[in-house]
């Protein structure tokens, strides 16, 4: 049985009164509740965020790590930091983080198995394509080759940890949302290519979710398919009124 998860993603939003406040409106609409939530916030916001939510069940993230355990790698976290304040996710190869940051499907491979190996911290692995892929009606072959390369050398037990968020970056922070089809199609390319890698077990502990221009008013439609467990919320998890509505969709 697979739980929902759903996670919301700062992004660069976010200073840390207004992390605080978001943690105190929020923690009044949240119950306990069969669904997993989460935030990824910017890293300096992380601590005040885990001290918040405390014993809450609300998880936090962040978005991003370094996979070398320390050196001269100016401006990067590694993941023992990330365990010392105490994070339980970390968003990994974000589309944002492959188009502007020179992500590539080598490096997220070495974060997967950094934050595997080396901590309890789970990932979630972001994958899609752009317009032009889609328009050339290759989001199938991009997706499958992403996937392939972002597990290379994982073992079966590492890749049933993972989460993985199918976001087509024509619908993130567009308010075009793949329609609750396409996002049923893709997110079950993505286990069938987990099964065709490893094994049917394996590709059904997997959490998959959909994440690009998710709201309050298409949260339950994509959460009612059979394929997606979850959401990546961008936007609407910045305000808490939004992202409670979607987290009990
Ligand atoms: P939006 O929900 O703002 O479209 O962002 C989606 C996203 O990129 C989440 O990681």
């Amino acid at each position: 049985m697979r739980i929902p998860f759903i996670a919301g993603n700062w992004k660069m939003y976010k200073n840390k009164k207004e992390a605080i406040e978001f943690a105190e409106a929020f923690k009044k609409l949240y119950y306990d509740t069969d669904v997993k939530t989460a935030i990824c916030a910017p890293f300096t916001q992380l601590d005040v965020l885990v001290e918040a939510f405390k014993g809450t069940g609300i998880g936090v993230g962040a978005q991003n790590c370094h996979f070398e355990d320390e050196g001269a790698f100016t401006g990067e976290v590694s993941v023992g930091m990330l365990k010392e304040i105490g994070v339980d996710y970390c968003v990994i190869g974000h589309s944002e983080r492959r188009q502007y940051f020179a992500e590539t499907d080598e490096t997220v491979n070495l974060k997967l198995k950094k934050l595997l190996r080396d901590s309890e911290i789970i990932p979630i692995l972001c994958v899609g394509e752009n317009l032009d892929q889609r328009e050339a009606g290759q989001e199938k072959d991009i997706v499958s080759a992403q996937l392939k390369a972002d597990f290379e050398g994982l073992t079966k037990e590492e890749a049933a940890k993972l989460v993985i968020a199918y976001e087509p970056i024509w619908a993130i922070g567009t308010g075009k949302t793949a329609t609750p089809d396409q996002a049923e199609e893709m997110c079950a390319l993505v286990r069938k290519t987990i099964e065709e890698m490893y094994d049917e077990e394996t590709c059904d502990k997997v959490i998959i979710q959909y994440g690009g221009s998710v709201k309050p008013e298409n949260a339950t439609e994509i959460m009612n398919m059979d394929e997606i467990d979850g959401a990546l919320v961008g936007g609407a998890s910045l305000v808490p009124e939004k992202f409670i509505e979607i987290v009990n969709f």
